[in-house]
């Protein structure tokens, strides 16, 4: 069976073919980025993210088609939210148009379950119960899986997502859009110790995340000591910034994963491509957790991508599923997916 995932909740136009297995291929993988046109306004544009999807959703489709080398597709599935609701019209309404003209079926994908679906194109025996921590711009949430589509929300950030707050930061820093690539490349240089940030609920006592603070932080650090934002000090203030958002974000997911007796830990969201928060998050599991497995998706994996929306599409189809293909039980805060009419 061949599935063709479509995705354009945000700023990303993505499109790919997998070959079910197990284990699943990915045939293609075609990205389509959008921060050119972005970049200039400091953050996503709504109608102009749409318009772009409109422009590249052809193009991308041919390529993706091209690189499999022209397979018969047999079902389409396509991001139905949450996202930028212009956007993601573009990409539900090309879906329907094409598997009205295919004559295949086509089902929705929930972006978020999709994200820790992309842990699966790299490994396909991942076992349960595992702890998902999903970072993207949008997002920030812990999830238990029991198994294959059983949900439940463990905690999420009472304000800002983490992707959101390396954005933020890197405004404050003048660093431009988008921000977690570049705070991540300027901490390389830089000293994490330096500037003594806050780490915000690390010590309460449940799995609620709280960035909006450690952002405002940041901005005060910068008045208050009328710090100059030279290479130097641009860098430490964001190596600080990165190291007390990973701190929080493993000490929480650490604790989830112990209380839950957690059998893998799965990582998953534009974030996951940070490499400390990969490299540390490994370590931690090593150390508190030994038995644990962990598991990330490769990097091309974590930011939007068509990929990961086949693979979710592909799960959903199995009867291992625990909910039907098409009638998926909805936990209140993921709004999981129903079928397309
Ligand atoms: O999952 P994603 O591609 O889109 C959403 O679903 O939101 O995540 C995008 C977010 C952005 O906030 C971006 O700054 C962040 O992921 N991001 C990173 C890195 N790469 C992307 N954050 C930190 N380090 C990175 N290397
Ligand atoms: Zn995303």
């Amino acid at each position: 069976m061949i599935i063709l995932g479509i995705e354009t909740s945000c700023d990303d136009t993505g499109i790919a073919l997998l070959k079910c297995g197990p284990p699943c291929r990915v045939l293609s993988n075609v990205v389509s980025s959008q921060i050119k046109i972005h970049a200039p306004y400091g953050g996503v544009v709504p109608n102009l993210a749409a318009r772009a999807h409109l422009k590249n959703i052809k193009p991308c489709l041919e390529q993706a088609l091209k690189q499999a080398h022209h397979p018969k597709i047999d079902l389409i599935a396509v991001t139905h939210g949450p996202g930028l609701i212009p956007s993601l019209l573009v990409g539900v309404n090309f879906a329907k148009a094409l598997a009205y003209n295919l004559q295949k079926p086509i089902i929705g994908i929930n972006h978020i379950e999709g994200h820790i679906y992309a842990n699966w194109l790299t490994n396909s025996q991942i076992s349960f119960p595992a702890l998902c921590l999903v970072v993207s711009g949008g997002h920030t949430q812990l999830v238990l899986m029991k198994n294959h589509g059983q949900y439940q929300l463990l905690g999420q950030t009472r304000d800002d997502a983490a992707g959101e707050a390396f954005d933020k930061v890197a405004k404050l820093l003048g660093l431009g859009y988008p921000g977690g690539p570049i705070i991540s490349q300027r901490t390389k240089k830089g000293d994490s110790t330096r500037f003594d940030l806050p780490r915000p609920m690390i010590n309460r006592n449940n799995f609620d995340f709280s960035f909006s603070g450690l952002k405002t932080a940041v901005l005060y650090k910068i008045k208050n000591q009328a710090i100059k934002l030279d290479q130097k000090n641009v860098n430490d203030l964001a190596a600080s910034f990165q190291q007390a958002a990973i701190d929080v974000l493993i000490a929480k997911t650490i604790k989830a994963a112990k209380k839950h007796k957690i059998k893998t830990v799965l990582l998953s969201g534009g974030v996951a491509a940070n490499t400390e928060l990969r490299k540390q998050l490994k370590q931690e599991i090593k150390k508190e957790i030994p038995n644990a497995k962990y598991q990330m998706p490769a990097i091309n994996f974590c930011t939007d991508n068509g990929a990961m929306i086949a693979i979710t599409a592909s799960y959903k189809k199995r009867p291992a599923f625990k909910q039907s293909w098409f009638k998926i039980q909805t936990d209140a805060n993921l709004q999981l997916s129903q079928k397309i009419s």
